[in-house]
């Protein structure tokens, strides 16, 4: 079994990297988690690219990964109230083509880390939003990390509360992608 994780901050240092890591950490045995590093290679969507004969080489490699994968994770920062643009680019790539996106019926959960004590909750709400109108099989729950940087010692989450919320959250999207796998 394998999440494929999306991390909407694309500087290197970034506290929604380490809560990415800290997410893959808490996976149960037997299931990988794969961060898709491309992100912000990945070209503004526009329906003029999204034809076969020039559709950007990242944009089908993401859509690969999401198709391959058994659940997706997103791990937004709060940017302006709302989720990284970069994340909401991958989703729009991801929501189409119609009829036959990778996103559609793919179980997903939303985590997010900011700077402030609310922990990107407004950035995981419209992740969770997003994500659901383009079909994936969300989690209504997420796990916000406020005061971000000062949340983690060597890579696991400081809060010994939120990292059991964290391990939860995983443990039910694992077992949703479970669910889905086996209807198939
Ligand atoms: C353009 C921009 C807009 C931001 N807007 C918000 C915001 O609306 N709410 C918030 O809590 N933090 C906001 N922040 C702070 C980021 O959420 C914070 O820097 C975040 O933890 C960065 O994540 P990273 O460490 O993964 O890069 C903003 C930061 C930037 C650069």
């Amino acid at each position: 079994m394998n999440v494929l994780v999306l991390v909407g901050s694309l500087r290197a240092g970034s506290t929604n990297r380490q809560l990415a890591h800290a997410a893959v950490d808490h996976l149960p045995a037997g299931v990988d988690g794969t961060l898709f590093e491309r992100l912000g290679e990945l070209p503004h969507y526009s329906e003029e690219l999204d034809h076969d004969d020039v559709l950007p080489e990242v944009a089908r490699d993401l859509r690969e990964a999401v198709a391959d994968a058994d659940a997706l994770l997103l791990v937004t920062p709060e940017y302006n109230g709302s989720l990284s643009s970069a994340l909401k680019n991958a989703v729009d790539w991801l929501s189409r083509p119609r009829g036959a996106a990778a996103i559609v019926g793919k179980p997903a959960a939303v985590l997010g880390a900011s700077g402030s004590p609310r922990g990107a909750q407004w950035a995981r709400e419209d992740g969770v939003r997003v994500l659901r109108i383009a079909g994936a099989h969300v989690l209504a729950d997420t796990v916000g990390v406020g005061a971000a940087f000062q949340a983690f010692d060597d890579g696991r989450l400081v809060d010994p509360t939120l990292d059991a919320r964290l391990r939860s959250l995983l443990t039910r999207l694992t077992l949703e992608a479970e669910t889905v796998r086996d209807a198939a």
